[in-house]
């Protein structure tokens, strides 16, 4: 399989949470509480897509191919995209761009203060993923790019914290996190070839 048949495709769907957004909007069609539908559909499409980037690595070592790397990319830029449209919504809906009430929010409550750090992770990561940062930075580049896992922690953590009733679902995020932290460290203990041999 190659990464340029995929990534049209992976363009697509990584669209289609946006598109049936706005066409809620536009049609009032997203439930008696718009601002709040809007908040969680996209903090919880940055958070899939989030854990969907996690998974490449271990994908590609698992498959012994170079496809799921070439695509860590634009889903990691996904991620900071309906994560950044997040943040956009509650600064404008919700806070009504009240630079005070914002502040005392994001310091105040824990929830919002894991949130915004896992949003201020994935803006230094989507700044830093072009060419020139790889060249630039060098083998620091691969140790910064490892905060990803960090900003899954804070993502998952800000989700946790702000369920009131409802665990499920925080914790099934949680879970596959562990999940896939516990395989990163697993292949960091074995040799690169471990994925060829079983391929
Ligand atoms: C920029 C900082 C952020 C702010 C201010 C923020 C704020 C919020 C607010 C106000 C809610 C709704 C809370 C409620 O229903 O009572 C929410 C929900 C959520 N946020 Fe964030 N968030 C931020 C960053 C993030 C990031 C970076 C992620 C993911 C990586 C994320 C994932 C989620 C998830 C999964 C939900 C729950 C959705 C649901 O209830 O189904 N948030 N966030």
């Amino acid at each position: 399989m190659r990464a340029s048949q995929i990534k049209p495709i992976l363009f697509t769907l990584c669209l289609l949470p946006f598109a049936s957004l706005t066409f809620g909007i536009i049609q009032n069609d997203l439930g008696p509480n718009p601002v709040e539908a809007a908040l969680h559909a996209t903090g919880e499409w940055s958070l899939r897509l989030l854990l969907i980037t996690l998974t490449m690595t271990p994908l590609r070592r698992m498959l012994g191919q170079p496809w799921p790397i070439q695509l860590r990319r634009m889903l990691g830029l996904f991620t900071f995209f309906y994560a950044s449209l997040h943040f956009t919504i509650w600064l404008w809906v919700d806070q009504a761009f009240s630079w005070a009430n914002i502040i005392n929010d994001i310091t105040e409550r824990p929830y919002i203060t894991v949130g915004f750090m896992a949003w201020l992770l994935l803006l230094v990561l989507a700044g830093t993923s072009n060419h020139y940062s790889i060249k630039r930075l060098g083998k620091s580049w691969k140790s910064l790019h490892r905060a990803v896992y960090v900003a899954a922690i804070f993502g998952v953590l800000h989700f946790i914290w702000l369920v009131k009733a409802d665990w499920l679902e925080p914790l099934i995020y949680a879970l596959i996190l562990t999940i896939l932290l516990a395989v990163r460290l697993f292949f960091r203990k074995k040799p690169q070839s471990w994925s060829i041999k079983h391929a």
